[in-house]
């Protein structure tokens, strides 16, 4: 009887999700501060809440129904209008951008869209945990290649993360289907350079190879870096599918609506998917996301468009929360993109009785500790790598600085607190 109804074997042994046991983690413990999960925990633009509010109780009934499956037709078209002119090519609303319930799905549809049994697909380590979990519920067989730093002697920063190009190359073969970018990355902050995509889409392109680049920090980055898409490197339009995300883009993470585009003939596939496990996403918040880009793009070109303010408002909070991690013993990886630090604790593991948690990576014992003793929630990275490269992540765990400054002061107050006690 149990037996029968046991996971499918198509998910594995159905791998414990660190977000599941960190939000548990923060219910059980109640921490002082969060600095877990990737959100803010202050307001979004008011133009943005304000516009779902009275989309919900506004004259167009119409409004709160079901609307076009593949996207809203008054988002998808603010979309082709802010894209259109960063990949340099006018995009079909309604053939190359599919709508999706957040980037999560955007990425669930472009996998199981795209990668058949057997398939191989290329993951660059640390990855957002669900590429794994997707790629091999298609079938497909994940290869993962890790980011490593680079010693420097002085500080490090998230591009002293780099690629080994000879053990990126040996990955690709006949039956390599797909690469998946994710630039600016998670939990790193890199920026990808244009040289480093240059290397990714030649390989993609001499092995005709997909990518998938999930770009959904793609306004969060910290001047001098660049956002570059691999779409509009030469030849890449044609084998790229592009995922960006409301709640990254405006700071509504709850909003879960995301998108996907690329050409037609490559979103077809998702387009399949998506109609037959999601459908439709949800009309109000698609209509607000639609009114906010519209605000946006009016203001485009002033120092108040959100989609540059938000990098401006955050790089204090990354200087700050440097310097107090720092101060405090650990040795933090500053970030060019993104609102993560990914921070090496090693210099403190002689204050922190690890052996009292039973879990079988570092990480996970020393994030746990810390979250119970210092009342400081963090993630453990050892999460974002595969099992043969777990030991990679351990020595690290994930600060999220989109959060209050009074929240990271007190961040500040309780490091400082539970290492005056060590
Ligand atoms: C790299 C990356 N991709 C995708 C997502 C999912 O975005 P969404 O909340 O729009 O589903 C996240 C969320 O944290 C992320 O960090």
């Amino acid at each position: 009887m149990n037996d029968k109804f046991k996971l499918p074997a198509r998910y594995g042994s159905g791998e414990k999700s660190v977000w599941v046991e960190y939000i548990q983690l923060a219910a059980e413990y109640k921490p002082a501060v969060n600095l877990g999960q990737g959100f803010p925990d202050y307001h979004a633009p008011e133009h943005v809440t304000k516009a779902l509010a009275e989309i919900t109780v506004g004259e167009n009934p119409l409004l709160n129904q079901y609307t076009r499956g593949f996207g809203h037709p008054r988002l998808v078209q603010n979309l082709a209008k802010v894209y259109s002119p960063l990949i340099g090519r006018e995009l079909d609303p309604f053939n190359e951008i599919l709508v999706t319930s957040g980037a999560y799905e955007a990425l669930f549809s472009a996998i199981l869209g795209h990668v058949d049994k057997g398939d191989e697909v290329i993951v660059i380590e640390p990855f957002f945990d669900c590429y794994d979990f997707m790629i091999r519920s298609a079938g497909g067989v994940p290869k993962f290649i890790p980011l490593t730093p680079k010693s420097t002697g002085g500080q490090i920063t998230s591009s002293d993360w780099v690629l080994n190009e000879k053990d990126l190359s040996s990955l690709f073969n006949s039956r390599t289907k797909m690469l998946i970018l994710n630039t600016p990355h998670n939990p790193l902050g890199k920026v990808f350079t244009a040289q480093e995509l240059e290397t990714i889409a030649n390989l993609c392109k001499k092995h005709n190879v997909l990518c998938l680049s999930d770009e959904v920090y793609e306004w969060i980055v910290y001047k001098p870096h660049k956002h570059i898409r691999i779409a509009t490197l030469p030849g890449m339009w044609e084998r790229t599918i592009t995922i960006g995300s409301a709640g990254k883009t405006f700071s509504v993470t709850g909003w879960k609506t995301g998108w996907a585009y690329g050409p037609a003939d490559l979103m077809r596939n998702l387009q399949v998917v998506h109609q037959n496990c999601v459908y439709t996403c949800c009309t109000p918040i698609q209509e607000a996301v639609a009114r906010s880009f519209e605000f946006e793009l009016a203001r485009y070109n002033t120092p108040d468009c959100y989609f540059f303010s938000l990098a401006r408002e955050l790089v204090s909070k990354r200087d700050y929360l440097v310097k107090v991690l720092k101060e405090n013993g650990f040795n933090p990886t500053v970030p060019d993109g993104g609102y993560f630090i990914i921070a090496d604790w090693t210099n403190l593991e002689n204050k922190i009785d690890l052996k009292s948690e039973a879990d079988k990576y570092k990480d996970y014992r020393f994030t746990k500790k810390l979250a119970k003793e210092a009342g400081v929630l963090t993630i453990p990275p050892s999460a974002f790598y595969s099992e043969e490269h777990k030991h990679l992540g351990e020595n690290f765990a994930r600060f999220c600085f989109i959060k209050k400054d009074e929240n990271l002061a007190l961040t500040e107050k309780l490091l400082k607190e539970w290492n005056a006690k060590k």
